[in-house]
């Protein structure tokens, strides 16, 4: 059973581990190491807490355990991530649809987001249109590639 919940500073680490997680197993394919490291550096401990807080971040669970988190920021999805173990199974459709659900609440009507070219495949199957092929600079310097789409709510 999945159930969608704000997420709240007590799911930081779960969410940190399923990032994680999720990035390195898989990302791989379409990522090289150097990426894939730098990208799962962790954040610190506050940077990470303050945006679970001001980030609209909801969890999943399954069987009550934290499987999945996505975030969004305004009208922009900043964030979705299923634990390997629990891909394929509607976690990522159902935090999707949470996301979109509170973006069409605030009277947005234009979905936008940096899709790592691993979930291109995933959100074309929500309706996303691909509008650009970009770079993303990490933290750490490091730039990866990633592929800026959108969704027009109620087309
Ligand atoms: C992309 C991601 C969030 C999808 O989560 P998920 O829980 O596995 O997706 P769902 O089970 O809800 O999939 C719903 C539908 O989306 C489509 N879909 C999902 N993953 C897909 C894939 N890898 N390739 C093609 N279609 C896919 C399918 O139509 C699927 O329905 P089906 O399983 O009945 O065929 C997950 O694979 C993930 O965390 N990927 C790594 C991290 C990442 O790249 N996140 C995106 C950051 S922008």
């Amino acid at each position: 059973m999945i159930r969608i919940r704000r997420a709240d500073l007590a799911d930081a680490q779960s969410i940190r581990q399923i990032h994680r997680r999720s990035v390195e197993t898989l990302c791989r394919e379409d990522y090289t190491k150097e990426q894939i490291q730098a990208w799962t550096m962790p954040p610190d401990s506050r940077l990470l807490e303050s945006s679970v807080v001001e980030d609209d971040t909801w969890v999943a669970t399954c069987r009550g355990v934290v499987c999945g988190f996505g975030s969004r920021v305004r009208s922009e999805v900043v964030a979705l991530y299923v634990d390997p173990a629990s891909v394929r199974r509607g976690v990522g459709r159902a935090l999707l649809a949470q996301l979109e659900n509170l973006i069409a609440n605030d009277g947005m009507h234009r979905i936008t987001l940096a899709s790592t070219l691993t979930a291109e495949k995933f959100y074309q199957a929500h309706g996303y249109v691909a509008v650009a092929h970009d770079i993303h600079l990490l933290r750490s310097g490091i730039s990866v590639p990633i592929v800026s789409m959108q969704k027009d709510l109620g087309s």
